[in-house]
């Protein structure tokens, strides 16, 4: 196990734990310049692009306009991978999003093949991540929008899939609502242990690096990592090398943190989803309970202050 967390610390800092397959290393151009016209070599169906609406560690979206089934011009998203051999993902995540209906999940719409990868053509959403709200959110704003991400992870555990990828850069936040993206490494619950540690270390629960199967109990610890940096402003555990986080997620214990408006019930509920044995941390209904009972008693609160 070690040895496979040492081996796949020398892909750092591509995404870790993607297997790789020399079969598909062709010779490709990188994708360096900005693509303005995307043609799919198969239906040689085109699309303009409008800019750059975000780049992650596999792929770049950009936003482009296309022609929906009814004629009807609409702005697009386009999920272009940055490596041929990521192609895999994408064909997975296309997958994925049409088996999900729900309004905090963007619907997929086609897959394309251009600069031979294949990408994904989706809903556009509007909107800026999580990511640059960390640190700057007040303890009401991170519980409610900690239980909007609660509302679409639900659904998915319902329909049988975990995501896998929880954290601030996969939650754009829309308005009033979130949307929660990036659904390449989703499985289907109580599927075969993975081959590979796949996923971002610090958001991963102690077991997944030991080749566990995701399930619920998996989801509820990056959920948890999630509202303690949402809450706090700084990640339970942070480190340089994947081997690092992996030792402090298996053994070190997370520091309390405190804030007069955080409740010692929010704080525990936190803690107990970052539980290193997954029989000890909260089913989702208990965690959907605390958070709905802690913005009961905000509402409350500002009502009487008000009054
Ligand atoms: N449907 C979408 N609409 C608008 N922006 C998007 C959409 N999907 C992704 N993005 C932007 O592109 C970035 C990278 O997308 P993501 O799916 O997370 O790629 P990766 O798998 O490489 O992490 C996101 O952080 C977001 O800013
Ligand atoms: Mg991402």
């Amino acid at each position: 196990m070690l040895m496979q967390i040492h081996q796949l610390e020398q892909h750092m800092p591509k995404p870790f734990g993607i297997p790789r397959f020399p079969e598909l290393k062709l010779s490709l151009p990188p994708l360096l310049d900005e693509p303005t016209l995307i043609i799919d070599s198969r239906s040689n169906r085109a699309f303009r692009t409008t800019g750059l609406l975000g780049s992650g560690g596999t792929a770049k979206v950009y936003g482009v306009r296309g022609v929906n089934g009814f004629g009807r011009e609409q702005a697009l998203a386009i999920k272009i991978p940055v490596d041929a051999e990521y192609s895999r993902l994408l064909i997975a995540e296309k997958e994925t999003l049409e088996r999900l209906d729900h309004p905090t999940i963007p619907k997929a719409q086609a897959l394309i093949r251009f600069r031979c990868r294949e990408c994904l053509v989706m809903e556009r959403v509007g909107g800026n991540s999580l990511r640059g709200m960390i640190g700057q959110l007040t303890a009401i704003e991170a519980v409610r929008t900690g239980r909007l991400v609660l509302g679409g992870m639900n659904y998915m555990q319902l329909r049988g899939y975990t995501h896998n990828d929880l954290k601030p850069d996969n939650i754009l936040l829309v308005g009033a609502t979130v949307k929660i993206i990036d659904f390449g490494i989703a499985r289907r619950k109580n599927g075969p242990a993975p081959e590979y540690v796949e996923g971002t270390p610090h958001y991963m629960a102690p077991e997944r690096f030991r080749l566990k199967a995701p399930n619920e109990k998996t989801e509820i610890y990056s959920f948890g990592v999630l509202l303690y940096e949402m809450l706090s402003g700084e990640l339970p555990f942070n480190a340089t090398s994947v081997s690092e986080l992996a030792t402090m997620h298996m053994q070190t214990i997370p520091a309390r943190f405190d804030n007069e408006r955080i409740t010692p019930e929010l704080v525990g509920i936190v803690l107990r989803m970052l539980a290193k044995d997954p029989e000890q941390r909260p089913t989702i209904e208990e965690v959907i309970f605390e958070l709905d009972f802690y913005m009961i008693a905000h509402a409350i609160s500002t009502n009487q202050q008000t009054q």
